[in-house]
């Protein structure tokens, strides 16, 4: 027995499905916005990550999963994949012609070497967008919009938008200098974490969990304070285009995100449930001025944001909200007698190629093992027959919900299984069945 890696799960049948359910959805909303899919390798230069998500980020000193590769180069496990796509955006050229802005969506595994616990594991999926060439408060509020709407899509109804703005470069200079002068005198009674944190990134103090270290917090200035003109005006922008979408936000100046890319808005969407049960933010992101330019593009900015499945999919499990399906299969093959083992195989086949699914038994049961079967498998009908229905050309078809049984020649075996699964037709050709037209599929009613 090999136990599974610390903080790794397997996610597996009912639950696959489930994740299967919330990124597709998420890849349909994605697709009305014009996002584009992006698949870009797991593995990464380490360099990569250093530069982008940062050197002062808890991610980079202390999760990321590096490895010096049999060629003794430095390779890391993708801790996040905006990273990636912004340099697969470098390495495919497609700043050239500025066809901006270049939009990319994205679903797949990250790691992080994390203390695992509720939401938090070191292998987990993201799905997320990068929208990238353009900065205009438009742009930043229309892919917010769009994160909002996919939770809303899924029917999260506590759903929290914290938001807040990191301004820009000059902002953040003189931000970070008067966090210094305010946390200066409180760091020898802060935690270790706080006092590296003052050296490498002080706004980071201000995401610190230690509740001393949060009461010290509370007082510390305030960046709207240190926003220049245009980073104020910016941020009102997005704010007033949110609210005017009905999208409910909570300001929250001590929002700074734990990657060093940002600047201007960022933002993070939380749920709270009744169980109080804290998950974590489902998603979060931001506008990027440097980014691009850091791994080797243009000057150009971008925004994104990346939901984590597993966080999205446990809070909907909490709430009940996936839908316990009783028919998981359209019918399950049960042939009386090995030797028209064969003879269902091909049945199988046929009804599988006509959009049908199917499953056959081919392991020589009886029928109340066959019936148990097919009912574990959640079968809607079960088709039946021996050597006598082959030879009239006939199966017994049962609907297991109703228990209903009737008998039906071969020829209208498709036919029949159509109607019965709600009249859709198995070319996906459903216009074209009117009267006197005959569709692809032979049906004409
Ligand atoms: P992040 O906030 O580090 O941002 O991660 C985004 C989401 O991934 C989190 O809100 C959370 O739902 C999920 N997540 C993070 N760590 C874990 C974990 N250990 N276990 C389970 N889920 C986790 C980013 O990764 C940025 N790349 C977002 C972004 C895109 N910014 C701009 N564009």
């Amino acid at each position: 027995m090999f136990n599974l890696v610390k903080g790794t799960h397997d996610v597996i049948l009912n639950e696959a499905d489930k994740y299967s359910f919330v990124e597709n959805m998420f890849i349909d909303i994605a697709r009305r916005y014009n996002y584009k899919e992006f698949r870009t390798p797991i593995i990464e230069y380490s360099e990569l990550f250093s530069r982008s998500v940062g050197d002062s980020s808890d991610i980079v000193r202390k999760e990321m999963y590096t490895f010096l590769d049999k060629g003794n180069r430095s390779i890391t496990l993708r801790p996040e994949l905006t990273a990636g796509i912004i340099r697969s955006m470098v390495t495919n050229k497609l700043f050239v012609n500025q066809d901006y802005p270049i939009k990319a969506f994205y679903v797949g595994p990250c790691f992080r070497y994390e203390r695992p616990q509720t939401g938090r594991y070191r292998q987990f999926n993201q799905f997320g967008v990068e929208c990238v060439g353009v900065s205009t408060p438009l742009r930043d509020a229309e892919v917010i919009l769009l994160g909002y709407k996919a939770l809303k899509k899924l029917n999260f109804e506590n759903l929290t938008l914290k938001i807040n703005t990191l301004g820009d470069e000059e902002t953040r200079t003189n931000y970070k200098n008067a966090l210094k002068e305010y946390f200066k005198p409180y760091l020898e009674t802060m935690c270790d974490d706080c006092k590296s944190r003052f050296e490498l990134n002080v706004l980071r103090i201000l995401d610190c969990k230690v509740p001393s270290d949060q009461e010290i917090v509370k007082n510390a200035p305030k960046i709207t304070d240190y926003l220049s003109e245009t980073a104020k005006t910016n941020f009102k922008e997005i704010l007033r285009i949110l609210e005017k979408n009905n999208v409910k936000y909570e300001l929250d100046y001590n929002l700074v995100r734990g990657l060093d890319y940002y600047s201007g808005v960022v933002f993070e969407f939380h749920y709270k449930g009744e169980s109080n049960k804290d998950f974590g933010a489902l998603g979060g992101g931001g506008h990027y001025n440097n980014l691009v330019k850091e791994v080797g593009g243009p000057e150009v900015e971008g925004i994104g944001f990346s939901f984590g499945i597993e966080r999205v999919v446990s809070i909907l499990n909490e709430l009940d909200a996936f839908e316990d399906s009783q028919i998981e299969l359209h019918a399950y093959i049960m042939p009386i007698g090995e030797e028209n083992q064969e003879y269902a195989l091909n049945l199988a086949e046929e009804l599988r190629d006509n959009g049908f699914e199917i499953d056959v038994s081919l392991e020589n049961k009886g029928m109340s093992q066959m019936f148990k079967k097919a009912t574990r498998r959640k079968a809607l009908y079960a088709i039946i027959f021996g050597e006598n229905e082959i030879q009239n050309n006939e199966f017994g078809l049962k609907n297991l919900l109703t228990e209903e049984q009737i008998t039906i020649k071969k020829e209208e075996l498709i036919d029949v299984l159509t109607k019965l699964l709600g009249g859709g037709c198995s070319c996906d050709h459903d216009h074209d069945h009117e009267e006197g037209h005959e569709c692809c599929c032979k049906r004409s009613d």
